[in-house]
């Protein structure tokens, strides 16, 4: 098999990667990676212990004892489970979103996060979306995007979504840490979001992997 491409698309919180990357995913038929919910899934399991997020040794202790099993489902799109068990209804509650930063910040979290990104790529052609997607889990791709969006757009999105999120100082925090902090990969394409619908996003995102000469399916 040739070597699977990956599309990475990093960006602050709330930024509308998580909806560009799966519908670009879903237009070229690749497979949609969502690194953000592996964080909050770690997270959840050391909320819902009652273990304390900036604890260091007991959340290495917990991924020690810890079975993590990342996978597709029916519609190509990653899932996690944690010792068998499905963290995804939990994964937007307010409990998880305020800790998750911190718990991103643990450079063993990462390490071990980072591997099951890479080994997400073995067999398929993937978009993934992150904080580091292309300035360090794949510094090698020539596809990488930056999305970005005002923080008054940003904050609006939320409160539409009725979701608590501090995303001024959760990107603060994301973008601070020593280790593969958010920021802008050199050779990443920046695009605005603030006033592009998704499907206008996902649009300049495919006239630049035209440019690059990416091979596209048929009729796009
Ligand atoms: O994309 P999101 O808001 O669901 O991500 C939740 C947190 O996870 C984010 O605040 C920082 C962390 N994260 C990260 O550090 N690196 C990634 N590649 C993805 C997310």
């Amino acid at each position: 098999m040739p070597t699977p491409i990956v599309i990475a698309i990093d960006g602050p919180a709330a930024s509308g990667k998580s909806s560009v990357a799966r519908a670009l995913a879903r237009r070229l038929r690749y497979r949609y990676v969502n690194t953000g919910a592996m964080y909050r899934a770690v997270t959840w399991l050391v909320v819902s212990r009652g273990i304390t997020p900036a604890d260091t040794t007991a959340v290495r202790a917990m991924l020690d004892s810890t079975v993590f099993e990342c996978g597709f489902n029916a519609t190509g799109e990653s899932t996690v489970l944690l010792d068998g068990l499905d963290p995804s209804p939990h994964l937007n509650d307010a409990s998880v979103t305020a800790s998750v930063s911190t718990i991103a910040s643990i450079p063993e979290v990462r390490r071990r996060l980072v591997a099951k990104q890479r080994e997400c790529v073995k067999d398929s052609d993937v978009v993934m979306e992150g904080r580091d997607i292309g300035s360090a889990v794949f510094p090698e791709t020539p596809y990488k995007f930056y999305i970005d969006a005002t923080l008054e757009v940003r904050a609006a999105r939320r409160q539409r979504q009725g979701v608590a999120d501090r995303i001024e100082a959760r990107d603060k925090q994301d973008s601070s840490r020593p280790m593969s902090p958010l920021i802008i990969a050199e050779d990443a394409h920046v695009v605005d979001s603030s006033h592009l619908t998704i499907d206008g996003v996902v649009g300049e995102i495919i006239g630049r992997l035209k440019l690059k000469n990416l091979a596209l399916p048929e009729g796009i």
